[in-house]
């Protein structure tokens, strides 16, 4: 290791240079340092940089690697996960950096996926804030714990497109939308990797699951994905691409196949397109024994797949040790070349030296730093009022939100008094312990101001064999032993001594997240019966939810006075519930997920084509796409929320309705906060093109804006749109506008809107004209 820093000092001092910018391209310090490092390294050393172990408690997957210090000290391991504190960490990077023959250090990786220590809301409710400010500040605050505590890699951000709702995973995404998907990204990249990953509190992200693993088929997780290559491009591939441009550090490899190759052997996939098309610098790493797994599929035996991996552009083997295995073999036997494995090997060393750990192999992780930087006061205010932001308002009838802050509560619900679940399912370093509960929340904000009676009314699950695959699985589900009959009489006892009732029910974190489809996404059966006596009392009822995914309401949508969804909120998310619930924040939340009505409709989706026998409202039309049991539009639909205030939009406003080349459309409407209170509303801006030479859905998100506006306030919300919002995939695959109509469509969501329309042609075209 001392000849490593001499170099690398050496170098600074000959060349002038200063430790890289985010990801550079192309820095002649570092290619010339990974050279002169690669040109020690044995055949078995290189291989052994392609290698990640999970050296740690937290798991995935089968947990197949053994003697993790002796490897270490062979130099057979680039890189380890689930390893953490400054403690930890120092310990097993002085065996690399003092026990291996050229002391290169560790890369330690963690799935930091929505905070370290201070749990931010889980994804897709992040993404409900529509706040992309908010977002980056979420994953740089978690970068700054993380890396204080030795990290220097995140599995995150997770971009797949959801649009089945059955899919656990869905809780991890940022729905279902590519331009908002894209967004936030970027947002995230940014956030985590600061402007510099040198610097001590930055930290690489990972882009995962590479790619389209959120089509799963039947929303079963790990499940078969196939889709024409025109709605990858167009729908699926953007976040992914949108966070490459943003210079994520690295890449995961996904579970599933794409266009019958598993994404992890697809050469299309990691080298044609990621490479050559979209020119990523970085590594790619695979998904948990991905190669392993490739065998299942059918792609032979571990031997052929470890090949097919190497020459399809993988780089680092996550836990299966496939590489290890087989590459030294492969390459005797001339079956992968070495300018193969140097490939790979020179893309590790070199985030490594984007990551300046050859400069300081223990970057950022002091036990000082970890005391004064994570779980701060600050850190948690930042969780407290981005999870506010989060949640969804998806019913208030007659105003009974806010509540008052006096008289009596009746708190009911298996997840009132929770600090476990409310952490959602990537809570990874999260200490439950540190989390406040929707109880404790509430005694925090109105103080004995206001009477509350707990029941908790109900267990979360009431299935045993439910319950003993979930508990089996790590989910902490304490069971109430009273029968459902006593709970239930309990919590109708409480309602009916109570002004109104709040009943918190939800999923378990373990219900979503991996490996966790459900084929009924409602309430689970024991609660909905407490919802149901609740709503027997006949006293004003306040259902919270805490759930990480669209769930179908169908019935608590009617019989509910008011609807609040907090999904899975983090450390602080007992408080938000009660600022919102007593109206010191007012919900600005919006879906990014479309909430079904009933499982049948899935997937469904707001950026759907319009068919060519597209139901028009009239059931008395037989041969048009429907169903005949169920409305076509979802209970809530994407983009949908609600405030305490209401928001009224004037009619749109165009500059011109006849455009010609690069124009720009002034598009705007007049917002006015019509209601009694302060508030936020997200404007949306859809685009839609009737004519094209492919079909296009019938409306795609391409702007947003948040306004803020106090009683009676009016603001003119402006969007500008260019040629560049026109674009699309056409059936070539290229990308660019088409002459025709559109149609401008601005509201409060995507079902809400109001339009107008403009006719765009291209220049040649007008001028031929004139
Ligand atoms: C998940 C990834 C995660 C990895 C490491 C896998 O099972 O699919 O999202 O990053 O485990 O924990």
């Amino acid at each position: 290791m001392k000849r490593i820093r001499l170099m690398l000092a050496l170098l600074v001092v000959t060349l002038g240079c200063c430790l890289p910018a985010q990801v550079p391209p192309v820095d002649p310090h570092r290619d010339a340092f990974v050279s002169d490092l690669l040109g020690r390294m044995t055949v078995e050393e290189r291989i052994g940089q392609l290698n990640l172990l999970s050296v740690g408690f937290d798991v995935t997957g089968p947990q197949l690697s053994k003697d993790a210090d002796t490897k270490v000290r062979r130099g057979w391991v680039g890189g380890v996960f689930n390893t953490f504190t400054p403690v930890a960490v120092r310990k097993l990077q002085m065996l690399a950096v003092k026990e291996s023959r050229l002391g290169i250090p560790l890369l330690f990786g963690y799935d930091v996926v929505h905070g370290h220590k201070t749990i931010f809301p889980m994804p897709l409710g992040l993404s409900c804030t529509w706040n992309l400010d908010a977002i980056e500040r979420s994953a740089r605050i978690a970068a700054v714990e993380a890396s204080a505590d030795g990290l220097h890699w995140t599995f995150s951000p997770m971009v797949d497109i959801a649009r089945d709702p059955r899919w656990g995973r869905i809780a991890e995404g940022a729905g279902e939308d590519p331009y908002l998907g894209a967004l936030i990204a970027r947002a995230m990249v940014r956030g985590y990797q600061g402007s510099d990953l040198a610097r001590s509190n930055a930290l690489m992200a990972c882009v995962k699951h590479f790619a389209l693993y959120g089509a799963a088929e039947a929303g079963r997780d790990y499940n078969t994905v196939d889709m024409s290559r025109r709605q990858m491009y167009e729908y699926f591939l953007p976040p992914y691409r949108a966070a490459l441009e943003a210079g994520v550090g690295s890449v995961m490899s996904s579970f599933n196949e794409i266009d019958g190759v598993p994404a992890t052997a697809n050469r299309w996939l990691l080298t044609d397109l990621l490479r050559t098309q979209w020119d990523f610098q970085g590594f790619v790493v695979t998904d948990y024994t991905a190669i392993n797994e490739m065998s299942e599929h059918g792609m032979g035996d571990l031997r052929k797949d470890a090949e097919l991996a190497l020459k399809a552009g993988v780089d680092m083997d996550m836990v299966g040790e496939a590489y290890l295995k087989h590459l030294p073999e492969l390459a005797a036997h001339g079956d992968i070349s070495e300018s193969q494995i140097n490939q790979a090997c020179r893309r590790i060393l070199e985030a490594k030296y984007n990551l300046g750990l050859y400069a300081d192999p223990y970057r950022g992780c002091s036990e000082e730093r970890a005391r004064s930087e994570i779980l701060t006061p600050k850190n948690r205010k930042a969780a407290r009022e981005i999870a506010a932001q989060s949640f969804v308002l998806l019913k208030n009838d007659r105003q009974i939100l806010p509540l008052k802050k006096s008289g009596i509560i009746a708190l009911v619900g298996p997840l009132v008094a929770d600090q476990q679940n409310l952490l959602g399912s990537w809570r990874a370093a999260g200490d439950w312990q540190q989390a406040v509960s929707v109880q404790a929340g509430i005694s925090n904000v109105v103080g004995a101001a206001v009477t509350v009676l707990y029941a908790k009314g109900a267990n979360l699950v009431d299935d045993p064999a439910l319950r003993e695959t979930l508990q089996g699985f790590g989910a902490e589900i304490p069971v109430d032993r009273r029968s459902p009959r006593e709970m239930v009489a309990e919590a109708v006892a409480a309602a009916t001594r109570a002004d109104v009732v709040v009943a918190v029910l939800g999923e378990s974190s373990a219900m979503s997240g991996e490996a966790a489809s459900r084929s009924e996404i409602g309430l689970p059966q024991c609660q909905k019966e407490l919802l149901q006596a609740l709503v027997e009392t006949g006293k004003p009822l306040v259902l919270v939810l805490m759930n990480g995914r669209p769930l179908t309401l169908t019935w608590e949508a009617e019989h509910c006075d008011a609807i609040l969804e907090t999904w899975f909120g983090g450390t602080e998310a007992g408080n938000a519930v009660a600022d919102v619930l007593f109206g010191d924040c007012n919900p600005s939340g919006k879906l990014t997920a479309t909430f079904p009505r009933t499982v049948g409709q899935i997937p469904i989706y707001y950026n759907h084509k319009n068919t060519g026998r597209p139901y028009k409202g009239d059931p008395k039309f037989k041969y048009v796409s429907r169903y005949l049991d169920m409305p076509n539009d979802p209970l809530y639909a994407f983009g949908y929320g609600l405030s305490y205030t209401t928001f009224s939009y004037g009619d749109v406003k165009l500059s011109q309705t006849a455009l010609v080349g690069d124009e720009t459309l002034v598009a705007s409407v007049a917002l006015t906060n019509a209601g009694m209170r302060a508030g936020e509303e997200t404007v949306q801006l859809y685009l839609s093109q009737p004519v094209a030479s492919v079909t296009r859905s019938v409306e795609d998100l391409r702007g947003f804006q948040k306004v803020r506006l106090q009683p009676g306030e009016t603001k003119e919300v402006t969007f500008r749109i260019t040629p560049e919002d026109l674009k699309f995939y056409n059936s070539k695959l290229d990308y660019d506008w088409e002459p025709g109509e559109f149609v401008i469509r601005i509201g409060r969501s995507s079902s809400q809107v109001k339009s107008a329309t403009v006719h765009w042609s291209q220049k040649e075209v007008m001028l031929q004209a004139r």
